[in-house]
């Protein structure tokens, strides 16, 4: 978009944005194509007197057409617009963590530098741990004499029924599981993944290793950090603008909620504090993601979903901040970390003036309040090894990663993965809140302090999660208050 067709595009929608009227993109480019300074003002009074009439919320092409169309004169009505709250609090946002798109070598000497990163990351989080002691490296490990015991630090090369094998930079062996172990320790097997670094508490016998317990890596109890100033934000993803089941009613609900508020006083009041919007991508539902997706396109153009997705997002009041990062549906790199969308597609959004566009994952402080977001990809992979994760219970494997300090530890499987030198998926910085989307199910939870939200979707079942046996959860936007923590869900239908 030129920066005249931008100016063209603040300017109506200012003008909307006084008047209470409600776009969708197709009125919205319409008006742009046919802008004129004079009648502008004419033309939005008419169409907020037609959405007051019709049953719908939202201004269609077909009303904007009618109206251009007969082009008549007329009086302007002015919405009642109540002053947010959000609005008079000064913005706090620090971006900790983005990560900008470099070259990538992926040569082995890359990925073994990649994966010594990651033991080396791990191991210092474990051996600050008061129950390593006493520590063996594996290789000394497998040397002690009968009724020896100990702890090690490995990385998970394969899982078995009865026995693990594990390997570090120096060494690989099987260490077994007892059949007599405890619930405890099964359970914790259950959890461990592909390539997760982890200690082992051990005990020798006829000169083999049996496993005695697990330690995970995992994150200290804290307490969650607030912030003085009583904000809060909405947490969402997955919108798929472009998707035939893109709810875009139900989209257009939440933006005419945010800058009118909801019926009730409650709601006003949670609308009024709104003052940013965290989207873990997905925005766009993409070109030829999976096999025969274009059958389920509504937008057929890359471009054009941006476009109509920025018409959107435009909408929403100017003093709510939105940040955005990409999916796998996303016009960027597939494989994690993502750097944020390409410049070109980023470029549509951000001429709303109110976009931040970084990596995926992110790391993000809100007035103190510190933020992991992550799309969310290898939820797949873990959903595939660990016994208690599935699509449907996604805040499990936000656990799982959050206990193994790693967003992504299974390599080589679905999840496509950089390993350039440096793990960047560590979890090395514990947040206070950890967002992901990708699996269209919202569920929140709490894992130690820190608020696990799993954001949902804004598209209706598609037939390729009928396949899949997925059931998604849509319309549903999570707000978390800065100020206490707490969240609550809002429907959107
Ligand atoms: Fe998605
Ligand atoms: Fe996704």
């Amino acid at each position: 978009m030129g920066q005249e067709e931008g100016a063209v595009k603040r300017r109506i929608l200012a003008e909307a944005t006084r008047l209470g009227v409600l776009l969708n993109p197709e009125a919205l480019s319409i008006l742009i194509e046919n802008y004129d300074e004079k009648s502008l003002q004419m033309v939005l009074s008419k169409l907020a007197e037609e959405a007051k009439k019709g049953s719908g919320i939202v201004v269609s092409k077909e009303t904007v057409e009618n109206v251009i169309g007969k082009s008549r004169e007329a009086n302007i009505s002015i919405g009642v617009h109540t002053q947010p709250l959000a609005k008079d609090i000064e913005e706090k946002i620090e971006i900790l963590k983005s990560y900008d798109a470099k070259q990538v070598s992926d040569d082995l000497e890359a990925r073994k530098q990649y994966f010594a990163d990651r033991c080396s990351k791990i191991s210092s989080m474990l051996r600050s741990r008061a129950d390593m002691s006493p520590y063996y490296p594996l290789r000394k490990a497998c040397s002690l004499p009968d009724r020896s015991e100990g702890k090690t630090i490995v990385m998970v090369y394969e899982k078995r029924e009865n026995y693990i094998v594990v390997e570090d930079m120096d060494f690989m062996t099987k260490i077994l599981i007892p059949k007599d172990c405890d619930k405890y320790l099964r359970e914790k097997i259950g959890r461990l993944l592909p390539d997760s670094v982890v200690g082992v508490s051990f005990y020798v016998s006829n000169s083999r290793l049996f496993c005695k317990s697990i330690i995970f890596p995992d994150v200290p109890i804290r307490s969650f950090n607030t912030a003085e100033e009583d904000v809060s934000v909405i947490l969402t993803s997955d919108i798929h603008y472009g998707s035939q089941k893109f709810s875009e009613k139900a989209f257009l609900k939440m933006v005419k909620w945010l800058r009118e508020g909801g019926v009730t006083e409650r709601e006003q009041e949670m609308s009024s504090r709104i003052k940013y919007i965290i989207i873990a991508g997905d925005l766009v539902d993409g070109i030829g993601i999976y096999p025969q997706q274009e059958k389920e396109l509504n937008v057929r153009d890359l471009k054009k979903q941006y476009t109509g997705l920025s018409n959107l997002l435009s909408q929403i009041p100017e003093h709510i901040k939105i940040i955005v990062i990409p999916g796998n549906h996303d016009a960027a790199l597939r494989a994690i970390p993502q750097p944020p969308i390409f410049d070109e597609y980023a470029e549509i959004l951000e001429d709303n003036g109110n976009i931040i566009s970084l990596s995926n994952p992110c790391m993000v402080s809100l007035h103190g309040v510190k933020f992991l977001v992550y799309h969310g990809t290898s939820m797949e992979d873990i959903a595939t090894f660990a016994k208690n994760a599935s699509y449907d219970r996604p805040e499990n494997a936000m656990e799982i990663m959050l206990q193994l300090r790693h967003l992504a530890p299974v390599y080589g499987s679905r999840t496509p993965i950089i390993t350039n030198g440096e793990d960047k998926l560590v979890i090395e910085e514990v947040p206070d809140v950890f967002h992901t989307g990708h699996v269209h199910v919202f569920r929140s939870g709490v894992y130690r302090e820190i608020k696990l939200i799993n954001s949902g979707t804004w598209q209706e079942r598609t037939k390729y999660q009928e396949q899949l046996g997925i059931m998604p959860t849509p319309n549903i936007a999570a707000i978390l208050s800065l100020k206490n923590g707490s969240v609550s869900q809002v429907r959107f239908e």
